[in-house]
């Protein structure tokens, strides 16, 4: 197996350090276009190897994409960060023309890759990336819901009391401050409903900072989280490695699927050794419809912002 994680910035490296942990690939290719960034931070991985005790051989490249030929899948996390005070939309113009170039050049040398879409905003490069190379749907998958899921579980775990680990709650809809919906109905600790154990103001409180989780982090930090993004990005190689059939929140086409068409959004997905495979439906009630309906609006006015450019 032979994984590329585009973008060595922090997103990116993390990232590759969790595959090359999980000993993912037998080869893993870490590429930027800063001449020296992604060879340094390649060489400063393999010398954890024995430390850590991988095998996976990490090379770095900068923008040398004949270095990443055939790769089987490949992570995309090239772009500007958001600065604090920032929305992932604003990086909308600069982003997408990087994302469009990046997805040409891996094709020429991967053209069986399964692609991996962190970059932000990222539905909408998700959707770009669809429409820009034409690949099957399946072989097209945002994170972003992934990463929501995950923090929303923490956020759930410590007003419960209790193991992250012990939860499945997801988050649908998009990746944006406004536009992701916890679905808090349906989260459970251990097969019971977590509304159970929680007060309206709780659930509300909980809602409400999961969706402003990336935002809450560029503000302590000073720019975009980097470990839940990385290591997001490294669950779902693995899943896709393994041939797991794990189920994540991913964004995807959607062809009628949540009543939604012609948009990249997240949903329920099953991902295995083809990319996504099975869109689940988790038969929302009329208002969290709504909301998702919504968040479709938000996202498609920002797709549209793709045709001016
Ligand atoms: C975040 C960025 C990666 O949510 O979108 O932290």
């Amino acid at each position: 197996m032979k994984v590329t994680v585009v973008g060595a910035g922090a997103v990116g490296a993390t990232c590759a350090d969790n595959i090359a942990r999980k000993e993912l690939c037998t080869e893993l290719v870490l590429l930027d276009i800063k001449e020296g960034i992604a060879e340094g931070k390649a060489q400063d991985m393999m010398q954890t190897a024995t430390l850590l005790g991988f095998d996976t051989k990490i090379t770095g490249s900068t923008n040398d994409y004949t270095k990443t030929a055939g790769s089987d899948v490949v992570v995309i996390t090239s772009g500007l960060p958001r600065k604090p005070g920032m929305t992932r939309e604003e990086l909308i113009g600069v982003n997408a023309g990087i994302v469009k170039g990046v997805c040409e050049n891996i094709l020429k040398h991967s053209p069986d890759a399964i692609i991996i879409v962190i970059s932000n905003p990222m539905d909408t490069m998700t959707y770009l990336a669809l429409q820009s190379t034409g690949l099957p749907k399946h072989r097209i998958i945002g994170m972003g819901g992934t990463l929501d899921s995950s923090r929303f579980k923490y956020q759930l775990s410590q007003h419960l009391g209790c193991s992250p680990s012990d939860l499945n709650a997801v988050v649908v809809g998009g990746h944006g401050d406004t536009t992701m919906i916890p679905l808090i109905r349906l989260a459970t600790w251990n097969s019971t409903p977590v509304t159970n154990f929680l007060s309206a103001e709780q659930q509300e409180k909980i809602v409400k900072d999961t969706m402003v989780g990336g935002a809450t982090l560029t503000a302590l930090i000073g720019t975009s989280a980097w470990y839940a993004p990385g290591a997001a990005g490294a669950a779902l190689v693995e899943a896709i490695v393994r041939d797991e059939k794990k189920l994540f929140t991913c964004c995807v086409a959607l062809d009628g699927e949540y009543g939604q068409k012609d948009i990249c959004l997240g949903v329920p997905v099953t991902i295995g050794r083809n990319g996504w495979e099975k869109i689940l439906d988790f038969q929302l009630n009329e208002s969290e419809q709504a909301a998702f309906n919504k968040s479709a609006d938000a996202v498609r006015s920002m797709n549209d912002v793709l045709k001016t450019l």
